[in-house]
């Protein structure tokens, strides 16, 4: 059975590797902001122990940015805990709106994410030119042979 947890001081290593698996370095870039990822809050997936899903965020105010998910076990519904967690600890603390950035390529993610409730709220054209700059090993070629170009931003209320 997968559980939720929130993460310790003896995560650190996993998270390191994991994000440098995943997204190729630590930070993470999204509206020419760059994430240290590995020091945000996070969320792990656990199932008998073993760590199998990872979310790392933001709060901002009223608003939580959500920075990274990685289901590294697809199609068992990790990353939909994960995101679910999130938004109930966000509404026991009253932070009305989590967004995120996706990019045009991944339209895995767009269908998952709008399955659970975000709604797509801007297109920002070109904008991973600009992110290129400050994270130049964002690969030129994404998911399903797509160019990368193109940041895709959405938002969940948590009422
Ligand atoms: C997008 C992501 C978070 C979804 O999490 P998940 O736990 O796989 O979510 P689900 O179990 O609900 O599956 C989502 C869909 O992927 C399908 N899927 C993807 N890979 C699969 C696999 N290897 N085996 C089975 N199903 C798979 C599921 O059937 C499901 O399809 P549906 O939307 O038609 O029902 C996850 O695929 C992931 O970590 N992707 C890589 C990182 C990423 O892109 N993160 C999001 C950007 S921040």
């Amino acid at each position: 059975m997968v559980v939720i947890r929130e993460v310790t001081h003896s995560d650190r290593a996993w998270i390191q590797d994991t994000l440098r698996e995943q997204w190729g370095a630590l930070q993470i870039v999204a509206r020419g902001r760059i994430h240290e990822a590995d020091t945000l809050p996070a969320l792990i997936a656990e199932d008998s122990g073993r760590r199998v899903g990872l979310l790392t965020f933001c709060v901002e105010g009223p608003s939580c940015e959500l920075v990274s998910l990685d289901a590294l076990e697809p199609g068992r519904g990790i990353g939909g805990q994960l995101v679910e967690t999130l938004v109930a600890a966000l509404r026991r603390r009253g932070c009305a709106r989590l967004w995120l950035i996706t990019t045009n390529d991944n339209v895995d993610a767009l269908r998952f994410y709008q399955r659970h409730g975000f709604r797509l709220t801007a297109l920002h054209v070109d904008a991973i030119a600009r992110s290129r700059e400050l994270k130049p090993s964002i690969p030129l070629i994404g998911h399903h042979g797509i160019p990368i170009r193109d940041e895709l931003e959405l938002e969940r209320q948590v009422e």
